[in-house]
């Protein structure tokens, strides 16, 4: 695509609307139902942000009552959600292929946030190989917990490779992470912080965060009990595939696996681990500071397949996943990579890549045009 062919379709869009198909529901509506509010309200944007004609005083002042009425979000009720229900029922139904997950972090939330007073920050570490859901359950999470998401103030994404990149810099990383830590909890107790590729993080740089996961009531006068810490990691994933192939080897259901069985596993293979980022040697797991590590298992085309079907759905291109036809399922993994030879049976990246595979492979239709 060209910088022309973009314009011209922005151009089209403008100029004819397709409110069944819109960017923003709630405005699709309204120009549906009350284009005259609608009209006027475009009139006023296009003055404000386009040095339009002619500016709506009346909206004006509603916009800037809205300003001060405190929208901005904050520490509240009203911001801070906790939808338990919402998180159930999304890792049950969005989740594919993890039952040693949903149930697991469901419950250690709930816990957690049902609790006015809890003896620890939770502290959650989730391993498995890309693409089998880790970066998927945050989002869940993140949606359930706060209203707005992983865009929320109070959620805080901390990705390894991006901000910590240079082992020689250590001492700086520590302050950085302490500083930023003790801000957000400062602000808000229930901070969420989600840290990404932690086996990617400079050795000796996660025990920063020590202090506040341990059972302390108080450090200089700030309660670090409410916040909810996140670890995502490959570490150990080979571990896990290989538990599961042999598991398969034996003929057994994927679903026998067991959560005690993966968890020994995961513990020695995270402390034995040879790469020397993130967890290794790390006091968190000396001290048993985290509360639970949660593997997440490789996954197979069946559930690569659910994922095609879900991405679809959520482009807007069917109602629902049965309605979504094999051709145009398989002409997506087409596109993936399985691991070869007997491991063929697990896919290598998951369903990271899908939903950029689907636009691929279907451009701006909903009709595959490859
Ligand atoms: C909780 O989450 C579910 C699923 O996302 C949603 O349908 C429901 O409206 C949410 N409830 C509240 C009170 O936000």
């Amino acid at each position: 695509m060209t910088l022309r062919t973009v314009l011209l379709s922005l151009q089209a869009l403008l100029a004819a609307a397709e409110p069944d198909d819109p960017q923003d529901a709630v405005v699709a509506q309204q120009y549906k139902e009350h284009p005259e509010i609608f009209r006027r309200t475009a009139l006023h944007w296009t003055s404000v942000f386009a040095k339009g004609p002619k500016k709506d005083k009346e909206l004006e002042d509603k916009v800037a009552s809205l300003k001060n009425m405190g929208f901005e979000e904050c520490c509240s009720e009203r911001w801070i959600i906790h939808n338990v229900t919402g998180l159930r029922a999304n890792l049950e139904q969005k989740l594919y292929g993890q039952h040693l997950v949903g149930k697991v972090v469901a419950n250690h939330i709930q816990a957690h946030v049902r609790n006015k007073n809890p003896h620890k920050a939770l502290a959650l570490s989730f391993h498995g190989s890309t693409g089998t859901g880790k970066n998927h359950v945050s989002r869940i999470i993140a949606e359930a917990l706060y209203k707005k998401g992983l865009h929320s103030k109070n959620v805080h994404l901390i990705s390894s490779t991006k901000e910590f990149p240079h082992q020689e810099m250590l001492p700086l990383y520590k302050d950085r992470l302490r500083d930023m830590i003790e801000k957000q909890v400062k602000i808000c107790a229930q901070s969420l912080f989600i840290f990404d590729e932690i086996d990617k993080m400079p050795s000796g740089l996660i025990d920063t965060v020590k202090p506040y996961l341990d059972y302390h009531e108080h450090l200089n006068g700030v309660n670090y009990r409410q916040a909810i810490f996140l670890f995502l990691s490959n570490a150990g994933s080979n571990a896990i595939i290989k538990h599961s192939l042999d598991h398969f080897r034996e003929g057994k259901r994927r679903e026998e696996i067991q959560l005690v069985d993966m968890e020994n596993i995961l513990a020695k293979a995270v402390i034995n681990t040879d790469t020397k980022g993130g967890l290794w040697h790390s006091e968190l797991i000396a001290k048993h500071l985290i509360t639970a590590f949660i593997p997440f298992l490789p996954l197979t085309r069946k559930h690569v397949q659910d994922c095609v079907r879900d991405v679809l759905v959520t482009k807007g291109c069917y109602r629902r996943p049965k309605e979504v036809s094999q051709y145009t399922v398989d002409n997506v993994l087409k596109e993936l990579t399985f691991n070869s030879g007997e491991e063929q049976l697990f896919s290598v990246t998951g369903c990271k890549r899908v939903a950029e595979k689907v636009d691929f492979v279907m451009l701006d239709s909903c009709k595959v045009e490859l």
